[in-house]
């Protein structure tokens, strides 16, 4: 690729909407963490850890994903690790990060919701004294649990409830279709939650449909098989429904083949409001801007593109209209000086 291009990447100002904290746990802070914790891990070094990163669809990915958030167990553990993705985030010119947590994930075996809020919370502030990062916090409901334990999690958290700005539906897809959790949404909705939802990543264009019809979802996460039903491809271009697309998590997960048969482009083409962004990057191979040099490199994106996706990325934040126009004054400010240089 040329450099023009990569410097215009990296440098361009970018939210990211789609990441999963516990996704963002390197090996090297899993071996740091699991050492202050004196726990076990079942292998010898990160490179042994990287080793075993070899995916054959999403159930895959979960089954590791969920052994190695067990080292999360005190709230410095937590703050550790959102401090250093918002500071890795930092350095690829994130300005805004909405950030998942799976809180069932950790109350499931005895961490408390308290250590795992009070631990993010900590980190987001001292990272946007640090860096002026904003940041919002989206607590997801595990999808292989019961609309019950959704619910009861969702009433744990409601003590801080201030720190939380949406929930949002993760895990499993298949036969784990959004219709399930309707009721909890509703109810998150009611509480005045923003509401977003994993959908159509492996999951038909038909769960696409009930997370917006039936859960209230403001926003798709992933939602690339939108593209196999015109009528919901119509209907999501035309009400501009936000698709957070992760590239480099798909192609890991085999949702595509390989990076240049992502439907990324066709989508843009489509007129979609479409944003790129990592998912787990310490699994995936790379953050957001390693996600977006990866698909411009194999789908030919050019510098248009790439200014749309970040415009994309503030324009679906979950931002005040005066934070959302600063934001996109800075993008605009840098697309022109960066023309007039070159
Ligand atoms: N949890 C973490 N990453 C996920 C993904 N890509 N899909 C569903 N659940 C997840
Ligand atoms: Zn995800």
């Amino acid at each position: 690729m040329n450099l023009e291009l990569k410097r215009f990447i990296t440098g361009i100002p970018k939210a990211e909407l789609h990441i999963h904290l516990e996704g963002s746990l390197e090996p090297e802070l899993m071996f740091e963490l699991a050492a202050r914790n004196r726990l076990e891990l079942p292998y010898r070094s990160a490179a042994q850890v990287r080793e075993a990163y070899r995916f054959r669809d999403l159930q895959s990915f979960l089954d590791i994903y969920y052994q190695g958030m067990s080292v999360l167990v005190g709230e410095e553990d937590f703050r550790d690790l959102t401090l250093t993705y918002l500071e890795r985030a930092h350095a690829d010119n994130v300005r805004h990060a909405e950030m998942f947590f799976d809180p069932q994930a950790h109350t499931g075996r005895g961490v408390p919701m308290e250590t795992v809020i009070r631990g993010i919370q900590a980190a987001r502030e001292e990272a946007e004294r640090r860096t002026g990062i904003s940041t919002r916090l989206i607590l997801c409901f595990l999808r292989h649990l019961s609309p019950e334990q959704a619910l009861a999690t969702l009433e744990e958290a409601l003590p801080f409830r201030d720190a939380i700005t949406g929930v949002g539906l993760d895990s499993s897809e298949l036969g784990n279709p959004p219709e399930r959790f309707a009721g909890v949404f509703g109810r998150a909705r009611a509480l005045g939650f923003r509401l977003v939802a994993h959908a159509g990543e492996e999951g038909p264009p038909g769960y696409i449909r009930q997370a917006l019809d039936l859960a209230g979802a403001e926003r798709i996460d992933h939602g690339v098989r939108c593209i196999e039903d015109p009528g919901l491809v119509e209907r999501l271009r035309r009400e501009r429904v936000p698709l957070t697309v992760c590239p480099l998590s798909n192609v890991r997960l085999r949702v595509f083949d390989s990076m240049a048969d992502h439907d990324l482009k066709r989508l843009m083409e489509l007129g979609l409001l479409v944003t790129v962004n990592s998912d787990d990057p310490a699994y995936f191979g790379g953050y957001i801007n390693d996600n977006l040099l990866a698909a411009t490199e194999a789908l030919g994106l050019g510098r248009e593109d790439i200014a749309t996706l970040a415009r994309n990325s503030f324009q679906a934040a979950f931002l005040g209209p005066k934070e959302r126009e600063r934001r996109l004054e800075e993008l605009d400010r840098f697309v022109s000086d960066f023309s007039r240089e070159v």
